[in-house]
This record gives C-alpha cells, structure tokens and sequence, in this order.
C-alpha cells in the first residue's frame, strides 16, 4: 500500500525522480510536455515551504508527487480569482505500474484544501496537450479559459469544488488516514 507523506529537503531527488520518470513516459509517446528533468529551483522552494507532497510504496520507493499551493500563479488567473479561497495543484505525476494514482492524489489534494477552508482546487495544464486536458475534465473539472502567454506552455486553467471527502480511489491507494501535513 502506498502512502503520502509532506516531503523534505532530502526527498528532493526521490521527488524530481517522479517527475522525470512521468516525463519519459509522455516523451516516449510523442507528448513535448515538461523537460527531462526539473530543475532544483522548481521544486525546493515548495518542498520547503512545505507544500509538496511525496508518496511511496511498502520498500519507501517514491511513486507519486504533488504539490498544493494557496497561491495561483498570477500569469494566469486573475487578481478576483486569486482572491477566492482556492487551492492550486502542480507538478502532480506518478511513476508506471500506478495508474490511478494521480487520481485519488487529485482527491486528496481537494480533502486537504477543503480543509483548510478552500472552496476550489485549480490547476494549469499544457496548453497544446488534449489528452491531459481530456483528462481533467473526466476528473470534473471544468475548463476556466486558456491564457497564452509565448514564454509559458501552460495555461490551459481548471477548477472543481475541493471536497472534504474521503474517496474510494484515496483509500485504495492509502490516502485516506489523517493528513500528514503540518501546515507551516
Ligand atoms: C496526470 C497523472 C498524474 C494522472 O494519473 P492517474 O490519475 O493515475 O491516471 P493515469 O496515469 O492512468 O492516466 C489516465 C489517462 O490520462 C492520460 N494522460 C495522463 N497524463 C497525460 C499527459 N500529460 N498527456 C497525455 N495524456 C496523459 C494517460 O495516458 C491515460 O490515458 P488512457 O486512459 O487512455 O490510458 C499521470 O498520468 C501522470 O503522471 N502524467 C504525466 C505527468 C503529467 O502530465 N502531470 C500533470 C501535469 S498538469
């Protein structure tokens, strides 16, 4: 079973790892999203304000990352909107072998901002990328707008309520306990 725990500086590497091992994957199908490997200055602050998150399996391999913000990304959703009380996912992937993953992820992420008092669970996705925007909208979420901008890729903006609910995706991927995050 896996579990979810607020990562930390020395889960940095484990944490990029996910995210190279998720960016492979679509490369080796033709998909131009993301690059080979995220810079340490794009993860370490989150990890350090404690917004990241890491899961793992039984042997302690990462499998899965995320990190849950209270803060948009002022590129692309407006000041009203950033004024709202919601939450914002990024960098969420999983390693082969755990489709299904992400999914109970995207709930946990919606049980942990409804309970910090977030209303909404938002997320900017490839601009250029269908399939992923398909995706989101399978896991009710609803297309806000795409914002173009030339020097960003994504853009593509959804939202859907944050829900303070335990799913059965959460527990079938041991993400159901009580939260691990001690917010900062
Ligand atoms: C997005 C993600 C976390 C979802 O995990 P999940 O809920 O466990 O779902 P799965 O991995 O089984 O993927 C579900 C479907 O979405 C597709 N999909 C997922 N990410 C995709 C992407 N970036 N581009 C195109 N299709 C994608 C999968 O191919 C799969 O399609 P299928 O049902 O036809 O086989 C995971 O697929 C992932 O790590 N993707 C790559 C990283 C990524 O794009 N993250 C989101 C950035 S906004």
């Amino acid at each position: 079973m896996t579990r979810i725990k607020q990562a930390t500086p020395p889960d940095l590497d484990a944490f990029l790892d996910v995210l190279s091992a998720a960016t492979a994957r679509l490369h080796a199908r033709g998909i131009n999203q993301w690059p080979p490997r995220f810079a340490v200055s794009k993860v370490l602050p989150d990890i350090q304000a404690g917004r990241a998150y890491v899961v793992r399996d039984e042997q302690g391999g990462a499998v899965g990352t995320a990190i849950l913000s209270e803060h948009g990304d002022s590129d692309f959703w407006t000041p009203d909107e950033l004024a709202e009380p919601a939450y914002y996912v990024s960098k969420i992937a999983t390693v082969d072998g755990y489709s299904g993953l992400g999914s109970a992820l995207l709930d946990w992420c919606g049980r942990e901002a409804a309970r910090r008092g977030g209303t909404l669970l938002r997320l900017d996705a490839w601009r250029t990328n269908s399939d992923l925007q398909k995706y989101y909208l399978a896991q009710g979420f609803r297309h806000v707008r795409t914002v173009e901008l030339p020097h960003r890729n994504s853009g593509a903006l959804f939202e859907r309520p944050a829900r303070n609910v335990t799913t059965d995706a959460m527990r079938d991927h041991g993400l159901a306990d009580a939260s691990p995050t001690k917010v900062r």
